[in-house]
């Protein structure tokens, strides 16, 4: 797909690289642990078999000596009935490797998955992330991204 350093290749993702990314999603639910005490210990985020080979779907890797070393899905969806857009495009798994952070790695990631999406006809984007994940709400700041919806909750039990 492109390539974004000489040694980093931004690329998409097949079912071959299930076993590499089942990893990696431990790493994301670890990075997010700290911001949900309710994660549990065993927690999987990701439909990945329905994500590699679904067509309403692209997952993007980028890869370093043979290495994936971030990640990033776009899905298309279906958007709610009172919304002026019938579908939208959905980011997750949203990852990179700690030594290739502050490269703006991610930002090249969500570009190539926009670029799949865009000739899809969407243009309107939506992604989850912690109020307290700044490291990422930073990274999807520069990309035009917005707060919207603030989800609540509590716990009441004793
Ligand atoms: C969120 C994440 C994907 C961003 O990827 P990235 O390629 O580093 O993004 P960017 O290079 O655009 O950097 C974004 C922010 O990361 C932080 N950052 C920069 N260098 C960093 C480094 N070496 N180590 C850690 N964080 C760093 C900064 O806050 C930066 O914002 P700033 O440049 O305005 O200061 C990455 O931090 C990550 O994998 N985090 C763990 C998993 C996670 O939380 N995923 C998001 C779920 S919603």
């Amino acid at each position: 797909m492109t390539t974004f350093t000489k040694e980093i290749h931004v690329r998409a993702a097949t079912i071959e690289d299930k076993t590499s990314l089942l990893n990696l999603e431990q790493a994301v639910v670890e990075a997010e642990r700290p911001f949900n005490a309710q994660i549990k210990t065993t927690a999987h985020y990701y439909d990945l078999d329905d994500l590699l080979i679904n067509e309403n779907a692209q997952v993007v890797v980028a890869e370093h000596k043979g290495t994936i070393i971030a990640t990033g899905y776009v899905q298309i969806r279906q958007s709610k009935q009172s919304l002026t857009h019938s579908k939208h495009g959905y980011l997750g798994f949203m990852y990179v490797s700690p030594e290739f952070r502050g490269q703006a790695l991610n930002q090249s990631i969500i570009q190539s998955l926009m670029a799949w999406a865009e000739p899809k006809g969407i243009c309107d984007f939506y992604l989850d992330v912690y109020n307290d994940n700044q490291a990422a709400i930073n990274a999807y700041q520069k990309l035009g991204f917005e707060p919207s919806l603030l989800e609540m909750k509590v716990n009441t039990a004793k």
